[in-house]
């Protein structure tokens, strides 16, 4: 779906991923309804369209509150009308813990907002997008829906059962108006780790190497390409694309390979 004059909702609008693909769909054209759980991160999104904000809404939503999410597109339309396409990007990581050490608190957070949030958001804004002439859903999923990383063992599920949820819901909306995009991005450089509340778990020292590392606004464009192109999946960065490739000749080598090189992120 080309997006130059169409509704967009997108959720984790307030930073990282969310607010790039925000600003980007704004200067295609587009109008933007951007949705929070933080209302100073939107402010700041608001500040960066600078001139284009006159096309952005912001809601402050927790998009594991179904009531909550059920009333946005009512808000949606009151504001610009219609709505044509969400893209569901709002997501937190877990700490970085094996199984074993991981409290159903965390557990419950991680399969809610990346889980559930998408599957609320779909539900409550589908009907809307089924009575447009042509409309989108993107849903986030991550490398770690496909591969396993260490210490993401719950939010790989969970991006697991957003990729499954996507693909089901691409086969039952063929043939109608409704095109769907499941995403998969691999290592970006945002604050994810900050704003998931995961950094005291991290085991790296100042000064440790990071990963390469693609930058937010890069991942959006390819992002807003994949919608703009309808394609069935989208694999944001080169560690993705290799991973994916890997991952599909021999699985297992692929989960060691990734064990290997992440292992040192888990405590001993
Ligand atoms: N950064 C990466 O390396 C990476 C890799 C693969 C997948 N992803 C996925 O990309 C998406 C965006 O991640 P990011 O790196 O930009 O993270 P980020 O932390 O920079 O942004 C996520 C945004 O989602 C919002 N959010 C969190 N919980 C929410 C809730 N319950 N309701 C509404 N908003 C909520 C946060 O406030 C934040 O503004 C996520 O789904 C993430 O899992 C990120």
């Amino acid at each position: 779906m080309k997006v130059k004059n169409k509704v967009v909702v997108v959720t984790g609008g307030g930073n990282g991923i969310g607010r790039e693909l925000v600003l980007a769909l704004l200067s295609r054209g587009a109008r933007v309804a951007a949705v929070d759980i933080h209302a100073s991160a939107l402010e700041e999104t608001l500040a960066l369209a600078g001139r284009n904000r006159e096309g952005l809404a912001t809601h402050t939503v927790d998009v594991t509150d179904r009531a909550a999410v059920d009333a946005l597109p009512a808000a949606v339309i009151s504001r610009f009308g219609a709505v044509d396409g969400v893209i569901n990007n709002a997501g937190v990581i877990q700490p970085f813990v094996r199984l074993k050490d991981l409290d159903y608190a965390a557990i419950d957070r991680v399969m809610n907002v990346n889980l559930f949030g998408t599957l609320y958001m779909t539900k409550a804004f589908l009907p809307h997008l089924l009575a447009r002439p042509e409309a989108h859903i993107a849903n986030v999923s991550s490398m770690g829906g496909f591969l396993p990383v260490p210490g993401q063992t719950i939010y790989g599920a969970a991006k697991a059962a957003v990729k499954l949820l996507t693909e089901g819901l691409s086969s039952e909306l063929l043939g109608t108006n409704v095109k769907v995009t499941i995403i998969f991005p691999g290592a970006i450089g945002t604050n994810i780790a900050v704003n998931s509340g995961v950094m005291d778990s991290l085991q790296m020292k100042p000064g440790d190497p990071s990963p390469k590392m693609l930058p937010p606004a890069k991942a959006a464009r390819i992002i807003l390409e994949g919608i703009e192109r309808d394609r069935y999946r989208v694999l944001v960065g080169p560690d993705a694309m290799f991973m994916d490739a890997i991952y599909r000749l021999d699985p297992r080598r692929a989960a060691r390979f990734i064990y290997k090189q992440m292992s040192g992120l888990l405590p001993k």
